[in-house]
């Protein structure tokens, strides 16, 4: 017969609630803490992500009321039933597609929204951020910075890219690797003839390009219609710009850094996109400088007390948009191995050591795609219909 653990999973994002809620279904003792001062801290935090690969696995870890909530957080209402898939990638000087390819099946959804369906039923731990942990006995105590102390048998690090359970257990080789590229994205809002515009020249849903010129990489994609803002004719997309930066050092610090290095770098656009950039500046708070960093180890001591999973585990930039679906993957599988110890098939040690050994096989290689991808993006010469460059090679469905 196997004991019954408790759990401790720090962090409240996608990957622990799901995990969160695989527990709850399963009757499982768990605590789950979170870093944000209370639940609707990220209410606004505007992204969208597209689930692929891994949505069958996604419904399947949750109960079925939930599962339909999934399809209403699509950024295009009802998309599922009429995605007539094509997915182009542009010379962003003069606008016109060098690659257009069928995508994968494909839900692109809000995360915040996701992120609330994920919270039906779960009570965080809020206010909560995990500043120390202690493995010296056979229980794993974590202590928050506000002196919150928590006890089990196994700590989930689910605590995003820059995860401070793997700072933590990882001293030597726990930070991240930071790419050479600056990345902005702004959340711009637009009229409804302006999206029949974009839509009729790129594409309804998402659409990517790169300036041959230098390399200035450019990302849109729609947030929001009327159906979710319930305000007449406002829509909102997302804009992202990013640009090679060989000898990056530091965020930066100012709006104003921000808005003049956008609209530097959006001079190479086709008009016909550059003046979603130029909106994008008139807003500066919108803009937000995420820093492109990865962690291609995917290993950690202590694996039977402290397992990672997530971002935490395999942090990697989103220009392959797989992330995500990664991180549910790590729920899928290690529900798979905790089921197999709740029958008693394995010990703890083997279920825990099968999910530390199957998490690096498959997302140590992703990491590293994810990071040529990125790199590809600002290489003009990369982008070909014929290109073996993983940018592309997923969207053909070659995974
Ligand atoms: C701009 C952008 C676009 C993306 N697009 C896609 C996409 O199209 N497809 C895709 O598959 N993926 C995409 N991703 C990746 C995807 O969003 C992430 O992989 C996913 O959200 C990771 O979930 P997570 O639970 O591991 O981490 P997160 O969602 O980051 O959650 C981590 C949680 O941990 C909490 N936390 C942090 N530190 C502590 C601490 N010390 N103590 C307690 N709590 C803490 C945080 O508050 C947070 O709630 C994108 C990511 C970004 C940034
Ligand atoms: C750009 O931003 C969107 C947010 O909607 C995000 O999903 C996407 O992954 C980003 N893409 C890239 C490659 O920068
Ligand atoms: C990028 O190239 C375009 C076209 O040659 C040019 O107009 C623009 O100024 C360049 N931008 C940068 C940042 O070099
Ligand atoms: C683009 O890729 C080519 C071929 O790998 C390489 O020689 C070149 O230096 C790259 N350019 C940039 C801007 O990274």
């Amino acid at each position: 017969m196997s004991e019954n653990k408790r759990f401790l999973i720090s962090g409240a994002g996608l990957v622990g609630l799901l995990i969160a809620q695989a527990f709850k279904a399963r009757n499982i003792d768990f605590v789950i803490f979170d870093r944000d001062i209370d639940v609707h801290y990220r209410e606004n935090a505007g992204w969208a992500i597209t689930l692929h690969w891994a949505l069958e696995n996604f419904k399947s870890l949750l109960p079925p009321d939930l599962v339909e909530q999934i399809y209403a957080a699509q950024v295009l209402p009802g998309f599922h039933e009429k995605d007539t898939g094509k997915f182009i990638y542009i010379n962003a000087a003069s606008g016109d597609p060098v690659v257009s390819i069928p995508p994968s099946k494909r839900l692109r959804v809000r995360r915040e929204q996701i992120r609330r369906m994920l919270l039906s039923g779960i009570d965080v731990q809020w206010n909560c951020k995990l500043d120390n942990i202690d493995t010296t006995n056979s229980q794993v105590t974590v202590t928050c910075s506000d002196g919150t102390v928590f006890t089990g048998d196994v700590l989930i690090g689910c605590d995003g890219a820059n995860s401070m359970t793997r700072r933590i257990i990882c001293p030597e080789n726990g930070q991240l690797y930071q790419l050479p590229v600056r990345f902005c994205g702004s959340r711009v809002k637009m009229t409804k003839a302006e999206t029949d515009q974009i839509a009729a020249d790129f594409d309804p849903l998402l659409f990517q390009g790169t300036v041959p010129e230098n390399n200035t990489f450019f990302w849109f994609s729609m947030l929001a219609t009327p159906e979710y803002t319930q305000e007449e004719d406002v829509y909102y997309a997302q804009v992202n710009l990013s640009w090679n930066v060989p000898d990056y050092d530091e965020p930066f610090v100012t709006n104003v850094d921000k808005t003049e290095a956008m609209k530097v770098h959006s001079q190479g656009l086709n008009p016909k996109l550059k003046w979603l950039v130029d909106r994008a500046v008139e807003d500066p708070d919108t803009i937000l400088e995420i820093n492109l960093c990865d962690w291609p180890v995917v290993e950690w001591p202590h694996q039977t007390q402290v397992l990672l999973a997530g971002d935490a585990a395999h942090a990697m930039t989103m220009f392959r948009g797989e992330a995500g679906n990664h991180g549910i993957t790590d729920a899928f599988e290690l529900m798979k191995h905790i089921d197999e110890y709740l029958a008693g098939r394995k010990t703890w040690e083997v279920a825990a050591k099968d999910f530390c050994s199957g998490i690096k096989a498959r997302a140590a290689p992703a990491v590293l795609l994810s990071r040529q991808a990125c790199l590809d993006a600002h290489n003009f010469s990369k982008i070909r219909p014929d290109t073996d460059s993983p940018l592309l090679s997923m969207r053909k469905n070659t995974k």
